[in-house]
């Protein structure tokens, strides 16, 4: 089987954790105590989780720096993504820095974050354009949406030119373009994201019917199958609406539509649960797999990222995910 590769257009992040006892007030300065650097942004979380599932991929993104050598966040996040086998020949050097998050976790749990989007901001339509053999040439395209909604949209043109298909996990929700729906192959909103689109008419406005960031379990009048209803009507050809702890529910361009039960996890930490949900539903579907079969691959992928802290450090190997579905 010739393995194209799956090409990741996003962002690439660089997460600063601190703890405190608590948040502290405008103004206030305190003690906190531990520190850490993970690597993140939905775009690399979602490049590192197919990697360890053994198909190529290649990021297109931008790390910050000057004159064309990286920052020192960039040169450690270009160092870190490579030694997980992402292909960074698509990924440039802007004049700026390189996108980070400040996270502030207290004792409760509670926590605070900025995101310094930084060079991700400037992953234009150019850039794209530059990198467009590279998107033309993958099996399949993977975007989000930390990155300028003009370049998502002109990445989706180019895929659909070439007839490859895109996978647009709408994260974090934004409004869009209503030329991008159409362009979609697959649409991968979680529940939040799914009940602010579905909210969204053609017009743009908000329906008084899905308040703004309400959760599918908030409200009766949503549900996911209306929601994925909503998405094709608006063009999106397949719609999957991720529900956490209680899996997901998937509709195909062809008016198949079920349910994908999870598989139980002890779950110690669900970031970036859905980035490993999308990588592993983009490599069963490259493998051949219907799109069923393919979700409940990306469904046990996922139950095995919740089981370890972090986004990238948590992402399933190929192995782990074979025996999380052996083992049902
Ligand atoms: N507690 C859990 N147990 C088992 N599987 C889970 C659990 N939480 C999430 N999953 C799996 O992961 C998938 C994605 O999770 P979720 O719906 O939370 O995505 P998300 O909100 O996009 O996550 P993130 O944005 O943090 O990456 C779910 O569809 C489900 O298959
Ligand atoms: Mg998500």
């Amino acid at each position: 089987m010739t393995k194209r590769p799956i090409v990741v257009v996003g962002s690439i992040n660089m997460d600063l954790v601190v703890r405190a006892a608590r948040i502290p007030a405008a103004g206030e300065t305190r003690l906190g105590s531990g520190f850490a650097m993970h690597a993140g942004g939905k775009g690399a979380n979602q490049a590192v989780a197919v990697a360890r599932l053994g198909w190529p991929v290649e990021m297109v993104g931008m790390l910050g720096g000057v004159s064309g050598n990286p920052d020192a966040m960039g040169a450690a996040l270009h160092a870190h993504l490579a030694s997980e086998g992402v292909g960074m020949g698509g990924v440039g050097i802007a004049e700026a820095a390189t996108g980070v998050a400040l996270i502030t976790v207290a004792d409760g749990g509670e926590n605070t974050i900025v995101v310094a989007q930084g060079a991700n901001a400037m992953l234009t339509p150019e850039r794209v354009e530059a990198e467009a053999a590279r998107l033309r040439g993958a099996g399949m395209v993977l975007a989000q949406l930390e990155i300028p909604l003009e370049t998502v949209l002109r990445v989706a043109e180019i895929c659909a030119e070439a007839r490859v298909p895109l996978m647009l996990d709408p994260a974090p929700a934004r409004a869009l373009p209503e030329p991008l729906f159409p362009l979609v192959t697959w649409m991968t909103p979680n529940e939040t994201e799914a009940a602010f689109y579905a909210g969204l008419g053609r017009d743009g406005a908000l329906h008084d019917s899905a308040p703004r960031g309400c959760a599918l379990r908030d409200t009766a009048l949503l549900d996911a199958g209306a929601i994925a209803a909503t998405l094709q009507g608006r063009g999106v050809a397949g719609v999957v609406v991720k529900l956490g702890e209680r899996g997901a529910f998937l509709a195909d361009g062809e008016g198949y539509a079920a349910r994908v039960e999870p598989f139980a996890a002890e779950a110690v930490d669900t970031t970036a649960a859905g980035d490993a949900f999308n990588a592993a539903f983009a490599v069963g579907l490259l493998e051949g797999h219907s799109a069923m079969e393919a979700a409940r691959f990306a469904a046990a992928a996922a139950a095995v990222s919740v089981t370890r802290a972090g986004a990238q450090e948590s992402m399933a190997t190929r192995d782990e995910v074979m025996r999380r579905m052996a083992a049902g």
